[in-house]
């Protein structure tokens, strides 16, 4: 996507370098656009946990960086995958990334070249899979869009299921990128998404560089609106959803499907296939929720004077409980759209897409 006018992905090879693995460190955004370099698989195990790079799609894909780096620089490679597994325990992306890559290099006797293709592999699937997405979420806005008689289509969305959570496009924001570029009048009610504000830094800046009009909303303000016909569809990312169509997304998805479900607003999950688990069934019993740490809800990060600052939000000795996701049931959610294409949010559904799952 671009950044004043220049191409980026959030994940890339340094040119004429390959044993610097760049990211955009999202820890600064929108407020400065920073560059960092890692060289090693604990750089990269760092930059996931403390969220440098985040996004379920980004998060597998830095994954897969990570174990190339581990093999240039002779690590074990099944300690490294185990390294970053242990980062983040809720996007699935980051699993299914580590263990594409041992696959690879245990069938290679070109250990280091076969990982570093891997790697790139990674990154491109998730950018064209959101790619695929952008087209078949598109038309659901199309249809909306047609009949409104081409009146604004306001989309609410959560986080940031944009580009900077994925490779490019975004998963949820792909859809409205691709609208927004057909010519669709669109406007995107963005979430702010506390503690971390994945909203109001990331998508809100997202959007804004690429043209769409939108409007940043405190995360308790959803339901008001959808009461009074100003929001015509939700669309949300996934971190890791069931083979039954349980959604686990940022912490206050849920409260979204439920104001949508009781206000007849369509509510869509985008997700590309790397975010399924084909294994667990029931989201909310199985599905692991991150807790972050209490600093997280205490403080609250902004520009004050031209620097980045943090400053103290609750009571010096107030507790705090920092859950970082929840599971929305498979019947609030309308549909999926995967880079194959739109189904139900049910093991049926979703097994028609992807029939080569169903013995999993
Ligand atoms: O904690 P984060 O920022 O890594 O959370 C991930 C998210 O941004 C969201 O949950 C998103 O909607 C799905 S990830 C594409």
């Amino acid at each position: 996507m671009l950044v004043n006018g220049k191409h980026y992905r959030t994940i890339w090879l340094k040119e004429n370098d390959d044993s610097i693995v760049q990211i955009i460190d999202q820890r600064w955004l929108p407020h400065k656009f920073v560059i960092e370099d890692l060289k090693t698989v604990d750089d990269v195990a760092k930059a996931i946990k403390d969220m440098h790079v985040r996004g379920a799609g980004l998060i597998g894909a830095a994954a897969g960086y990570g174990m190339y780096l581990a093999a240039l620089n002779g690590d074990d490679v099944r300690e490294a995958s185990g390294k970053l597994k242990a980062t983040r325990p809720t996007a699935v992306n980051l699993a299914w990334a580590c263990d594409r890559q041992l696959k690879a290099i245990d069938s290679s006797k070109d250990k280091i070249g076969t990982a570093k293709k891997t790697a790139k592999e990674i990154a491109n699937d998730d950018a064209e899979f959101c790619r695929r997405i952008g087209e078949n979420g598109a038309k659901i806005i199309e249809e909306i869009s047609r009949r409104k008689n081409g009146e604004t289509v306001n989309i609410l969305t959560h986080c940031n299921a944009g580009w900077l959570a994925f490779v490019d496009y975004g998963s949820a924001t792909a859809p409205i990128y691709s609208a927004h570029d057909r010519g669709i009048k669109i406007h995107v009610w963005v979430d702010e998404t506390r503690p971390r504000n994945q909203g109001a830094r990331l998508t809100a800046w997202e959007l804004g560089q690429h043209g769409v009009p939108h409007t940043v909303i405190p995360d308790n303000v959803g339901g008001h609106l959808m009461q009074h016909g100003k929001v015509d569809m939700v669309i949300v990312g996934s971190d890791r959803t069931t083979r039954t169509g349980d959604v686990a997304n940022k912490i206050g998805t849920y409260l979204k499907a439920l104001a949508a479900n009781d206000n007849n607003v369509p509510f869509y999950v985008a997700l590309p296939s790397s975010s399924f688990d084909w294994i667990k069934r029931d989201g909310v019993k199985e599905i692991p929720i991150e807790e972050r740490g209490g600093e997280e809800v205490r403080f609250i990060q902004g520009l004050h004077d031209g620097e980045i600052k943090k400053v103290l939000l609750t009571p010096e000795k107030s507790n705090t409980a920092n859950y970082a996701f929840d599971v929305t049931p498979s019947r609030l959610v309308t549909g999926l759209i995967t880079e194959r294409g739109i189904c139900d949010a049910s093991e049926e559904g979703i097994l028609e897409l992807f029939p080569e799952h169903s013995k999993d």
